[in-house]
């Protein structure tokens, strides 16, 4: 099932890392080639000679002392995943912040593979807000959290935060790359609302906070696409795709309009601008000059546009934000812009739509799909979209 994969297995200085052995184990045993990196504190809890007498390759723990090459560009540009196990609140925190101290943290800095995360520690740190935003971050930036399940803990304590079993692990590696539909596909999503601009200071917003967008971004590089992201809003952008920013309709659709034609995949989840102001003042307006009149002008309307210029195979997905008669509204934009598919959400109902981490839509699509997706976390609502695009793509040869 991995053969042909080469994965970093790291470990970390965690009472864990004897159960990193089994890990290693069953990756080799299932054809991957396993390099495995410790730090310096994993070499107190276990022996690399068990790691090197089980891997595919002896094991690594120095910047400076294990090879002439650079070793961490080059296990981070040639690995297929990278594994942390187990991971310390040390090495979550390393990556949460981009910190490059010892092997291992620079590897994970210098890829674009996928990396599992499987954190073991005491309950304190688990719970700790540091780590929950560390980790948070991280699952943002899709890199896939095993959780620590309940247990013995090193010192006889009782709690959340014992490794997961090897078996768990080892099947989400697996299923990392069992589950890649959107390999050699490319995906462009637009994320966040848009600013139009009054005068130099002030604008025309909205509330959109582009976590959905980016939440799609996430699960469509974790199933293998090369993803663009077209944004309004500064957010960690997700491992492995890359971010283009913007800020008004105007550049958001010059942007989008320049890649449209080499992507397979179009999700537009921006909330973008129907108006902008004709003219943008080149100076603040003064308060002392009275109320100012502001006049609008319709902004381009970037979905119907990408419907116009839709090549054959490609599937273009739109969202509808309405706050009255959702199916009625939606199944009219999806006609009138030419999508394959529209994302349509009650913007009104509690926990749905702009900045809550939580959404509830009905995708309908033009071939007269419907499904209705209850109230769940945006990483799911990307599963169900992403799950209903790929169903409409063309098989590949
Ligand atoms: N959209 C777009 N360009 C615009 C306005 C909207 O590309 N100028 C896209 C959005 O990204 C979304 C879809 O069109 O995917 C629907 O957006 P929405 O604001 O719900 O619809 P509108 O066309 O603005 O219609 P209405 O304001 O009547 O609800």
């Amino acid at each position: 099932m991995l053969q042909g994969r080469t994965i970093v297995l790291g470990v970390t200085g965690g009472i864990a890392a004897y159960k990193a052995i089994e890990v290693c184990r069953r990756l080799v045993d299932l054809g991957a080639h396993v390099t495995p990196v410790l730090t310096e504190a994993a070499h107190h809890m276990v022996g690399p000679t068990t790691f090197t007498a089980l891997a595919s390759e002896p094991v690594k723990t120095s910047l400076w002392r294990d090879s002439h090459h650079i070793p961490h560009t080059k296990m981070g540009q040639t690995a297929d995943a990278i594994v942390v196990c187990p991971a310390t609140a040390r090495i979550i925190s390393d990556l949460r912040t981009g910190r490059s101290g010892d092997l291992l943290s620079a590897t994970l800095l210098a890829t674009t593979a996928p990396v599992v995360m499987c954190p073991a520690m005491h309950t304190e740190m688990w719970e700790h807000p540091a780590t929950v935003e560390n980790l948070a971050v991280l699952a943002e930036r899709g890199v896939v959290i095993v959780p620590p399940e309940e247990g013995r803990l090193a010192g006889g304590d009782i709690g959340k935060g014992r490794l997961a079993e090897p078996a768990t692990i080892v099947d989400r590696v697996v299923k990392l790359f069992a589950d890649r539909p959107l390999e050699g596909r490319r995906v462009l999503v637009t994320a966040g609302g848009t600013r139009e601009a009054i005068d130099p200071v002030r604008y025309i917003g909205n509330r959109s906070t582009g976590k959905q967008g980016y939440a799609i971004a996430a699960k469509a590089t974790q199933l293998g696409a090369k993803v663009t992201l077209v944004t309004t809003v500064d957010r960690p952008v997700p491992d492995g795709a890359e971010a283009v920013e913007v800020t008004s309709a105007a550049e958001m659709h010059d942007a989008v309009m320049g890649m449209a034609a080499e992507c397979d995949l179009i999700v537009m989840a921006a909330a973008v601008a129907d108006f902008r102001p004709i003219a943008v003042a080149d100076g603040k307006l003064k308060k002392a000059d009275g109320v100012p009149e502001i006049e609008l002008e319709p902004t381009v309307d970037i979905l119907a546009a990408l419907g116009e210029v839709k090549r054959p195979g490609q599937v273009l997905v739109g969202f509808a934000a309405e706050t009255s008669d959702l199916r009625v509204n939606a199944a009219d934009k999806l006609a009138r812009k030419g999508a394959d598919l529209i994302v349509a959400n009650d913007v009104s109902a509690p926990g749905v739509g702009f900045a809550h981490d939580t959404n509830a839509v009905t995708i309908l699509g033009a071939d007269t799909f419907v499904v209705d997706v209850p109230l769940t976390d945006k990483g799911s609502i990307a599963d169900a979209v992403l799950s209903a695009a790929v169903d409409r793509l063309p098989a590949t040869d």
